[in-house]
Order: C-alpha cells, then sequence, then structure tokens
C-alpha cells in the first residue's frame, strides 16, 4: 500500500473536517448546475480526431499514453484475478463509465468478461468504441457481449438504459473521468450510484483521476496558479490560498494532442466519505509513481512491450523525444551505473511527460454492501454477510 506522498499531509487538514454537514453546506443549491459545462466536455471529446498508428507513434505524448495504458491494463488485470481467485469460470459482467472511444477494449477481451457496457457522454466517442468493438469482433470471431450508452452519468440513471435492469456487475471501471462528476454534490451522488448499484458484493469499483494535492502544491509555487511543461498546462479557475472547494473547484487542463478543457478536482478524502455511503470501501490508493513500483516487478513485460519507457541514450540514428536538459535524471543514473558494459541503455521518460505521470493517481474500492431498492427505486446498501470482514489495508 502507498503513501501519495507529503501533499498528502495539506489534504488531511483540509478534510479532518469534511463530514456530511458540510458537505451539504457546501452546495447548498441541490439542484445540478445547468447543461453548460457538460455540453463543453462532451463537445471537447467529440471533436477530438482519431489518430493514425503513425501519428501516435511520433506525438510527444507518446511514453506517456503507454504508460497510462499500463496503468489500466494493471488495474484491470489485478481486480479480475482477485474475483476470479475466489470464483474460478464465473463469467464476468462489467461497465466502463466514462469508456471515452474504448481505448480499453483490447484490455477488457484479454480477460474475457462475458458482457461489458460502456457508456460515456460524448455521443460520437460511443460511436468510435462501438465501431472499435465491431472491428474487434470481426477480427477475434469470439468477443464478450456489450452494450453502448451515450449519456451524462452525473446525471442520468444509467440502469433506465440497460438491456437488462437487474444486471450485476462484478467491476466498474472508470478511467481519467470521474473527476468531471465533481462540479457539484448532486452529479457525484449520481456517478456514484451510478457506480454502485448494480456493482455485486465482493465486486471491485477502480479508476484513475487526477490527484488534487498535487495539483493545488504546483499551482501554489507560482504566481498565478498556472504551471505546466511542452505538453501541459494547467490554470486553476480560483484562488487555492485557503485550499481549495469541496466541489466545483474549476481548472483548465490542456494535454497536448488529448485534453483541453476544464476539470474539477475531486477531494480524496471527501470522495472517500461519499463513496463509503454506497456501500464503497477503499482498498488501494497510489500516486502514478508508486503505482509503477509496485506493480513494475509483476507487470515488467507488458511495461516493455507497449513502451512506457524511452531508450536512453537515443539508439543510433534517432533522437531523444525531448531536449536533452530533460533527461538529466537519466544522464546522472547512466553516468553512475557501475556495471554499464552490461548494459547499453536504460528505461526512461522526459522529465515534461513524467511531470504529467505523476498528476494522476489510482484508486479501487469493494464493494461491501448489498444494493436494495426502495418502493420508489431508491437504492439502499445493507451491509452482506458475504462480504462483511473488510479485506482494505488503509
Ligand atoms: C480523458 S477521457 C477518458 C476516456 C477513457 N476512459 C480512457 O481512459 O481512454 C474522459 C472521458 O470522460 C467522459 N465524460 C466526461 N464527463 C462525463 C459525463 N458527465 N458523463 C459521462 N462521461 C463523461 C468524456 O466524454 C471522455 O470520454
Amino acid at each position: 500500500m502507498s503513501e501519495l506522498g507529503d501533499s498528502e499531509l495539506s489534504l488531511q487538514k483540509q478534510t479532518e473536517n469534511v463530514d456530511e454537514n458540510k458537505i451539504n453546506a457546501n452546495n447548498s443549491n441541490h439542484e445540478p448546475p445547468p447543461k453548460k459545462h457538460s455540453s463543453v466536455v462532451a463537445a471537447h471529446y467529440n471533436h477530438l480526431e482519431e489518430k493514425g498508428l503513425k501519428e501516435r507513434y511520433n506525438s510527444p505524448i507518446f511514453h506517456l499514453r503507454n504508460f497510462n495504458n499500463w496503468v489500466k491494463s494493471v488495474l484491470i488485470q489485478e481486480f479480475t484475478d482477485k474475483i476470479r481467485e475466489k470464483d474460478y469460470g464465473r463469467p464476468l459482467r462489467i461497465l466502463d463509465i466514462c469508456c471515452g472511444k474504448g481505448g480499453d477494449l483490447s484490455k477488457w477481451q484479454k480477460v474475457r468478461p462475458e458482457h461489458a457496457i460502456f457508456a460515456d457522454i460524448a455521443e460520437v466517442s460511443v460511436q468510435q468504441c462501438e465501431t472499435r468493438y465491431e472491428e474487434l469482433r470481426r477480427r477475434c470471431g469470439r468477443l464478450f457481449s456489450a452494450e453502448f450508452i451515450a449519456t451524462d452519468c452525473t446525471k442520468d440513471t444509467l440502469r433506465d438504459k440497460y438491456k437488462d435492469p437487474s444486471i450485476s456487475f462484478d467491476i466498474v471501471s472508470c478511467q481519467f473521468g470521474l473527476h468531471y462528476s465533481f462540479e457539484s454534490l448532486p452529479q457525484a451522488r449520481r456517478m456514484l450510484t451510478n457506480i454502485s448499484e448494480c456493482l455485486k458484493p465482493g465486486g471491485y469499483f477502480f479508476g484513475t483521476i487526477p490527484n488534487a494535492n498535487e495539483i493545488v502544491s504546483r499551482a501554489q509555487k507560482t504566481q498565478d496558479y498556472a504551471f505546466g511543461n511542452r505538453i501541459y498546462n494547467i490554470k486553476l479557475l480560483f484562488d487555492p490560498k485557503d485550499g481549495y472547494p469541496l466541489f466545483g473547484a474549476k481548472y483548465d487542463f490542456h494535454l497536448e494532442g488529448v485534453v483541453d478543457c476544464p476539470e474539477f478536482l475531486v477531494n480524496f478524502e471527501l470522495f472517500k466519505k461519499l463513496a463509503s455511503e454506497y456501500g464503497l470501501e477503499l482498498v488501494y490508493k497510489a500516486g502514478f509513481d508508486h503505482f509503477y513500483k509496485d506493480h513494475w516487478e509483476n507487470h515488467k513485460q507488458l511495461f516493455q512491450r507497449i513502451m512506457c519507457f524511452e531508450t536512453y541514450p537515443a539508439p543510433n540514428g534517432k533522437t531523444l523525444m525531448g531536449e536533452e536538459s530533460e533527461y538529466e535524471h537519466a544522464k546522472k543514473y547512466w553516468d553512475s551505473k557501475e556495471y554499464k558494459a552490461d548494459q547499453n541503455c536504460i528505461g526512461t521518460m522526459s522529465i515534461c511527460e513524467w511531470e504529467v505521470a505523476t498528476i494522476y493517481m489510482a484508486f479501487a474500492f469493494k464493494k461491501l454492501k448489498c444494493t436494495q431498492w426502495s418502493s420508489d427505486g431508491k437504492p439502499t446498501y445493507t451491509v452482506s454477510k458475504e462480504t462483511n470482514q473488510s479485506t482494505s489495508k488503509q
């Protein structure tokens, strides 16, 4: 289990007093805000162009993308293994919420689920996800069955849109998307309801989000609360002098060729507290730097195969992705290596890409309660005998 580092301390201070009254007082207006922000996000993702292989290879964030994909693959692999350890052969049903264009389709294919539901607010992305799924099915012959839903997962009830609303999932995955729901308390609650209400007791919900503490601590070191490098820029749209609001802590995020829209900070202590109301208990959290340390040994083949790191020094006839000055850490290590003769290169990432990677964190929750529905269709969460023994190490 990893710690998130120094910035965690300031988060703890800020959230020590997060209780239900404060959460709700912070959002005295319980109506979700008008559609405007979500339309901006949907329009942004709808207009993102599909990149060809060559373009992706030449992208300034080639290794960062691969690294992010490695993190997602590891999460998917680790948590499906946990489920199968308990019940080998159980047909897995999964929900990929905020699925985008289906970047994780082939990762799901590897763990052979029986059925998967993909949901996202951006209609065009959902169509592309479906097209990719059909292509994959043509290529492999046999593939899991799937449903595709274009909807705002922070405002609409996903269960109403499933072919079978009594479906229960073994896994819910939300990759790089949950933070959009932290615009307001009702939106975060709707997202958590969508995530948890059909998740089986003993099932897992995992994902990746920007680490609010890391963002705020980097911003506090600047004059105008803006920072970045040649591939990313973040500008806070509020004054972080006294911390940040529990919801609606908005910032502009630009990541070369991938993201260019406003997002919201997720106060992790608050997220954890809210999630517990939905029967979810935190079982893992780590910044991407610690995630790498925790999982590299067991997943190094994939890490190397998908080229998460760049070769240093650059191989003959090739150049490094960034300026030489972005590899000082690698040079220092290279110069200090005792057995240089054994190894003619090392793997690394430019400091610019690493700065982006370490903005993010991964998390996983286990569903410890059963969902029951009241007569008006509202979910409630009751302790289940099967999962009453907590497995959390947090
Ligand atoms: C950075 S992308 C990640 C896509 C995918 N999970 C992946 O890892 O490749 C974030 C996704 O969240 C989706 N999203 C943002 N707000 C949403 C909302 N309110 N409801 C559903 N999806 C949303 C966006 O449309 C976008 O596809």
